[in-house]
């Protein structure tokens, strides 16, 4: 009976022993993927998107530390933004330069400046006249994002870029038309809440027809 007893306690030490050693072994991998991206950031990219990602850099990357864009993508969607970039853009490619590890580690970089968890909602199908979010968009959106979404430096993206589109669904764009992007130039569209702008959910879903119809024109 002693034996049996002691049996067991030998083998739930071995079990807490090998959970903490496995759970620092987890920290210390991921500890260690942040500060090689931390590194690959401060050689790459903060020339442009500055040092805390709040696109303050000389050469006017955007802001990729507010929580509205962290919140509204995926790890996925960030690894892919950064190596296919944006042709035409200032955001060059990193297929060739970085690795995919290099990659990874950038995005757990990256992530770690995401502070909350904010749920932005968006109509569960995004449908609507293509044609009419045109105007709308001349209105409302032409003077930052430029002609037909071509972008315009230090001003807005340049939405109807092919790799932005290729990586992006219709629910981003939605969002980040209604929601904007805090502490940017990019202020919400939803009429509601505190923006110039005070669309109404349909006049975005228009938006957002317009906008990925500029797809295929590329
Ligand atoms: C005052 C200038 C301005 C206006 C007007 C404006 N935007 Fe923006 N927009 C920006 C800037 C600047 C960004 C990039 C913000 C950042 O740094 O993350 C942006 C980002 C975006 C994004 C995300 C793009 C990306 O690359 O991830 C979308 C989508 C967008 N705007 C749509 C719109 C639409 C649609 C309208 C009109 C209803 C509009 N914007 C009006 C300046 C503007
Ligand atoms: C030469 C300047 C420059 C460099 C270097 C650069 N970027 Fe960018 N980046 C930009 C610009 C400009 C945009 C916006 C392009 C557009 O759509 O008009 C952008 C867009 C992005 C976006 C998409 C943001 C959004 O709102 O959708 C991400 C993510 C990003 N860059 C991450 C990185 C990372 C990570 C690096 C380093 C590996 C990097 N960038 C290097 C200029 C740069």
């Amino acid at each position: 009976m002693k034996k049996i007893l002691i049996g067991s306690y030998i083998t739930i030490a071995i079990i807490v022993i090998y959970a903490v050693t496995n759970g620092q072994l987890f920290d210390s991998k991921k500890s260690k993927a942040i500060s090689a991206g931390e590194r690959l950031y401060n050689e790459n990219c903060l020339a442009c998107h500055g040092g805390t990602g709040k696109g303050e850099g000389k050469r006017a990357g955007t802001a990729i530390n507010n929580q509205h864009f962290l919140n509204s993508i995926s790890n996925q969607d960030l690894f892919n933004y950064v190596k296919f970039g944006r042709q035409g853009t200032d955001m060059p490619a990193y297929a060739k330069k970085l690795s995919d590890e290099d990659l990874h580690n950038l995005v757990s970089f990256i992530r770690e400046w995401q502070t909350e968890k904010i749920s932005l909602e968006a109509p569960t199908t995004i449908t609507g006249d293509p044609e009419r979010g045109k105007g709308q968009y001349n209105l409302y959106c032409l003077s930052c994002h430029g002609e037909d979404g071509a972008g315009k430096i230090k001003m807005g993206t340049a939405l109807a870029n092919p790799q932005y589109l290729k990586y992006t669904t219709d629910r981003q764009i939605w969002t980040a038309t209604a929601f904007g992007r805090e502490e940017t130039r990019m202020g919400p569209s939803l009429k509601g809440l505190e923006g110039a702008r005070q669309l109404k959910k349909e006049d975005i879903s228009d938006i957002v027809r317009y906008i990925r119809s500029l797809e295929k024109t590329k």
